[in-house]
This record gives C-alpha cells, structure tokens and sequence, in this order.
C-alpha cells in the first residue's frame, strides 16, 4: 500500500525550504558567528534532581562533581566564543534545562560570567522548577538581573502530579508561584500539561482557573508527547496508562482558550495565552542565536548546530575547541522556511518583519505566497493589514503537523545525539 505520507511530505517541504532532500546534519565545524540579526543567546543546564519518566530533554541526574566541571566548561565555551561577539546586545538570555536552579549558586556565577564577558543583555529568562526555587534563589536571581520566569507547575492535581512521577504535589506548586509573584519580576509565565494520564476535563479547568487567578502573565499549555527515547516511551510505560480520549483532549484546548480570553488574555503561540502589555515569555523563536553548554543548538543564519550532549565529552572538549557534535549549512531559502516556522507558531507572519530581516526587496509573498495562499480559502490563515494571522483551526493544524514535522526531526536528532557523543552524520 502507498503511504501518502511519503507522497505529500516531501511536497511540504519543497514548498517550505525549496528542497524536498532529506537533511543531513555531519560532524564539521561550522562557521563562526558574523553578523547576527536580533539575536538572542541561550544557555542549558542539563541536571535534574527528580527525572521525571515522560521528559524528552538533555538532562542527567544532579552530581555535584559533573556540575562542577560543566561550569568550567560553560564559561571555557562562553570565552571562545566572546571574540566573535563583541559589540553586539542581546535581546535575551534564556537559560533551560534541565533544571537551571538545581545549584543556583553554580548558574549564578555562570551568569555573572556570562554578563561580564558578553555584551548588553536586555532580559534574562530562567525556567523554574517549583522543588527548586526557595526564596533565596528567587533573591539572588533578581539581583543579577534575571526579569522573566517559567514555572513548570505543569498541573494542580496530587493524583495526576504523581501519575506522571512529578517530585512535588499541587499545593507546593501553587505556592511557588504566588512566592514567586510577590517578587515582582517582569514576567511570570506557568507552563501546564493536559491530555495526562487520569487527568481530567474538571481537573485540567481547575489547573487553568487556579493559575489565571493567581495573577500569572502568561500560561503555556503543552499536550504529553512522549519521543520514543524519553525513558516512559523506552519503558513502553506511556502506552499503558491512558491518555484522556481525543474528544476530552480537544475540549481541554478548547476551555483553556475561551477561558483565558474572556480573562483577558490573548493567544501569542499556538499553546500559550499572554497578558496584554507584557513581553512573551519564549524560548526558540528568536532569529539567531548562540546556545552554550551539552546539547544548546545556535542559529547564526550561515549554520545551525548542536553540541554534543553528553556532559563528559562536553567538557573534555574544552577549552581546546567548540563541543559542537553536529552541523549543517543554512541557506537564505532555509533560513527564511525557519524564520517561517517560528512566526506561524506565533500566529503572525509579517511582511513588514520579514522585510526588515531579509532586505526590503524580498517579499513575503515572492517567496511563500505558493504555501500560504492556499490555507486562506481553507479558514486556516487569514490576511489583516499585510501580515497573515493563523486562525483557531489553523492553529489546532500546525499541533498535527508539528508532530509530523518539527517532532520528528527533533526526534530523530536528539535520538541520534542521545546514543553517540559524536555522531558522524544524522539524516532528519
Ligand atoms: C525543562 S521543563 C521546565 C523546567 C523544569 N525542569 C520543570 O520540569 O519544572 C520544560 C517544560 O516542558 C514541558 N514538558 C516536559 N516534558 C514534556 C512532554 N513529554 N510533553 C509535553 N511537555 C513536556 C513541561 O511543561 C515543562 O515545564
Ligand atoms: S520535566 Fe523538568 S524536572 Fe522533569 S526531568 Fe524534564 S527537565 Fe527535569
């Protein structure tokens, strides 16, 4: 039998890159960063102190001694890099994980590194895990700039909490946030999950509800997916506990939508609701950006690449040479299909934005008005003043397609930077 997918993939991705060639990722150094448009850096701490089963990120269990020689390491890297930096100011610093906080005396000092090395920061973005952030850790944050923080609350249910074998219950979440709250930082987002096991339509309204009023700013919504390497995948565990029904699931996105509009908030990404006049909290859609420690990928326009993942190798390479384990070039056509990804899972491709990173000359519509236009007459896109905006059904087919596409390429690479330190080559 035909597999239509091998048909129509392959066509999507002509029609987005310019090339329906398989991409391939190898073992070669990438250029050094040049000239970078609204750039952004971000930093990942790969240490957890409870590992959760479902988690798909670059995370090992906490070791004081392996956390040691990461942070010399991440600042052997920061250095290498900071000749290629100079004069430049960063819209942002993110810094995932992992846990970030998990030795926050360590990733304070790494940040002071970091801002003393590199130049002007203008926020400084920190996920939080609710078991760890005491107060003091909030305090030191805020003293050395730290403005916008996520909270992986990820629900208010003991039952589900421990379904998934988080290390906290509801209560401890909820009042990491209001503690949190209380600090005044710029922006505080939560990220919850739904379609859980055992979670239900009731339990996930009160997941909303609560956080909407507790004041949060922004609330980032993620469906359980489980990459077959995530160890619950690995342990064949995800496929026996029940996720909610389809129907239970689409009602939950559909509640969390009316929900916190009708409290004023307005939908900035396809899974995340944003207070007006506050800054969204975002992790990737930056347009370039350099990524420091295992795992972090950069995005200078010329290459995009990933550093190993594995903390030993990670460190054993520095400060002799960038831990960079795989890479490929970026064309201009590439490089505008990943601006494009970007700006449709925030809801709004601009001609005016587009023009102002890839030359006035070049129209939005001379490069994807093939791609775009089509999706008009079929609800999923509509045109408002010269940009195009995802419409509701539009966004709930970018969650299907992500999975067909974004997913699988991101599984495929970390799958394949999970089992080799240095791969030779990985065919996304
Ligand atoms: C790196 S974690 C956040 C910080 C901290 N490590 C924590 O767990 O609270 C990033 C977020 O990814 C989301 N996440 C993790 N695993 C997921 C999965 N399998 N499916 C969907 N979302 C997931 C969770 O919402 C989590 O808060
Ligand atoms: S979800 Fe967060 S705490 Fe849990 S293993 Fe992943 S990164 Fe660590």
């Amino acid at each position: 039998m035909i597999n239509a997918k091998r048909i129509w993939k392959p066509v999507v991705q002509k029609l987005v890159t310019g090339s329906a060639r398989q991409f391939k990722m190898v073992r070669s150094a990438p250029q050094w960063p040049g000239q970078l448009t609204a750039p952004g850096l971000y930093l990942h701490v790969p240490f957890c102190k409870n590992m959760c089963p479902y988690c798909p990120y670059n995370r090992v269990e906490y070791d004081a001694d392996l956390f040691e020689a990461y942070s010399r390491a991440v600042k052997q890297e920061i250095d290498l890099y900071a000749p290629y930096l100079q004069g430049m100011s960063f819209g942002t610093l993110y810094i995932g994980g992992g846990t970030p906080t998990v030795n926050w005396p360590g990733l304070v000092s790494i940040v002071r590194h970091i801002r003393a090395t590199l130049g002007a920061i203008a926020d400084i973005c920190v996920e939080l895990h609710p078991a760890n952030m005491a107060s003091d850790c909030l305090s030191a944050l805020k003293e050395i700039g730290v403005s916008m923080l996520s909270i992986g609350v990820e629900s208010t249910s003991d039952v589900v909490l421990e379904r998934i074998q988080r290390c906290h219950d509801g209560r401890t979440a909820i009042d990491a946030v209001i503690r949190a709250m209380k600090m005044e930082f710029k922006s505080i987002n939560v990220d919850l999950m739904f379609a859980l096991p055992g979670q239900s339509l009731n339990g996930w309204q009160k997941d909303v509800t609560t956080m909407v009023g507790l004041g949060v700013d922004q609330i980032s919504t993620y469906p359980m997916f489980s990459f077959p390497y995530s160890d619950m995948g690995r342990k064949k565990g995800i496929r026996h506990v029940t996720r909610p029904p389809h129907k239970v699931v689409k009602a939950m996105l559909e509640f969390c939508d009316a929900y916190c509009e009708a409290s004023g908030f307005r939908r900035c990404a396809v899974w995340s609701w944003l207070r007006p006049a506050k800054k969204k909290f975002s992790s990737i859609t930056r347009h370039h950006y350099i990524g420091f420690g295992p795992s972090a990928a950069s995005m200078t326009g010329s290459d995009f690449y990933v550093n190993t993942f594995d903390v030993k190798a990670y460190a054993s390479m520095l400060p002799a040479d960038r831990p960079v384990a795989v890479s490929m070039a970026v064309n201009r056509r590439l490089e505008m299909a990943y601006w494009l990804y970007w700006r449709i899972y925030e809801l709004k491709i601009d001609d005016h934005e587009f023009r102002s990173i890839f030359g006035a000359e070049t129209s939005l519509d001379s490069a994807f008005a093939a791609l775009l236009n089509p999706l008009i007459p079929l609800g999923l896109l509509k045109r408002i003043n010269g940009a195009y905006r995802v419409t509701k059904p539009g966004a709930y087919w970018i969650h299907r397609l992500q999975n067909e596409y974004s997913l699988n390429y991101i599984n495929n690479l970390w799958g394949a930077c999970r089992q080799e330190p240095w791969p030779e080559e990985i065919r996304l």
